[in-house]
């Protein structure tokens, strides 16, 4: 459904060059894909370049063999598309109806009638309908988030991009949140940025990690995982220093008989005594980043 080719993006402020994104292929299909991947990566440029909302520099990126680098193009992909970009202003003093109301105005939905139906059935889709006439200055973070979703949802796009939808929220929002994704992503292509590796690990089959505006991996959450295999420890000691060497130390838990280091890293010979575990995602992640050079910036 998505083809991008060689694709570049250079950002030109103050008389400074910043590539943004560096020659990025992907091919993504239906279904829910994730896009991870640290700060600055390029994420949003790419979600906004596929949203024809920002320009491309080079390469390509067609939507349904809608060529984002024409005009045309662009306001095609803009009309089978739902957007929740990073930071969506909202208007606190309005109520959720009235606000996706408004969105829905603004995509173009000038029918009444019409519109009244896509807005309610939006603020259906993701459980709101019984609290939509509230303002949204009393809703909760979780709740402002399924708002951004039912504007996005407006109109009943094939096409649903979500950048970090889920930061700032708590464990049990984002739970819910990312469950109303999955469902969205039976009938539609989702594709989801964050920097949190466990919403991805629930939702996606399909995923990419972006670094420096390149892709460094593409595959399943599984394949990301067993990469990892033979490179993760569990270590338990008293000693006050955590161990070094060139190990990372993924989490860290206090037990009665001394700290639990969960480590992964090329070899662990230094240490007799860790034991080899199974690697989670997380674990898959972090060692993607090391054996890729990227460690420093993004691993304490
Ligand atoms: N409008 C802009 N003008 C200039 N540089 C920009 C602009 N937007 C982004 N950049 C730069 O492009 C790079 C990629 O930024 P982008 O926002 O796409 O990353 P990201 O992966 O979404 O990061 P985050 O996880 O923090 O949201 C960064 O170096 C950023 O500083
Ligand atoms: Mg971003």
């Amino acid at each position: 459904m998505i083809t991008i080719k060689s694709l570049v993006k250079t950002y030109h402020t103050n008389g400074r060059k910043v590539q943004a994104l560096n020659g990025v292929d992907l091919d993504i299909s239906t279904g829910m894909f994730g896009l991870l991947g640290p700060n600055g990566a390029g994420k949003t440029t790419l979600m906004r370049i596929l949203a024809g909302i920002a320009n491309l520099s080079g390469g390509s990126a067609t939507v349904d063999g809608h060529d984002l680098s024409t005009e045309q193009g662009k306001h095609a992909v803009k009309s089978m598309l739902g957007y929740l970009p990073q930071e969506l202003g909202m208007y606190p003093e309005l109520t959720a109806y009235q606000f996706v109301d408004y969105m829905a105005i603004l995509k173009g939905l000038d029918e009444p009638g019409e519109r009244r139906e896509w807005v309610e059935k939006a603020i259906e889709l993701v459980g709101l309908t019984d609290v939509a006439g509230r303002k949204i200055k009393s809703y909760s973070g979780g709740m402002k988030r399924r708002v951004g979703i039912a504007q996005a949802l407006v109109n009943d796009p094939k096409l649903l991009i979500v950048d970090e939808p889920t930061a700032g929220l708590d464990p049990e929002e984002r739970i819910r949140f990312r469950n109303l994704l999955v469902k969205l992503a039976v009938e539609r292509t989702v594709i989801l940025s964050t920097h949190i590796v466990e919403d991805i690990a629930q939702t996606c089959r399909d995923l990419a990690v972006l670094v420096h505006g390149s892709v460094i991996f593409r595959g399943s959450p599984i394949e990301l995982m067993q990469a990892a295999s033979g490179h993760v420890w569990t270590l338990t000691t008293s000693a006050m220093e955590k161990p070094n060497h060139d190990l990372s130390v993924v989490s860290m838990l206090h037990l009665a008989e001394g700290t639990q280091y969960r480590l992964v890293g090329a070899s662990a010979a230094e240490y007799p005594e860790a034991k080899e575990v199974q690697p989670g995602l997380e674990d898959g992640y972090v060692w993607l980043m090391k054996r890729t050079g990227q460690t420093e910036e993004v691993l304490a």
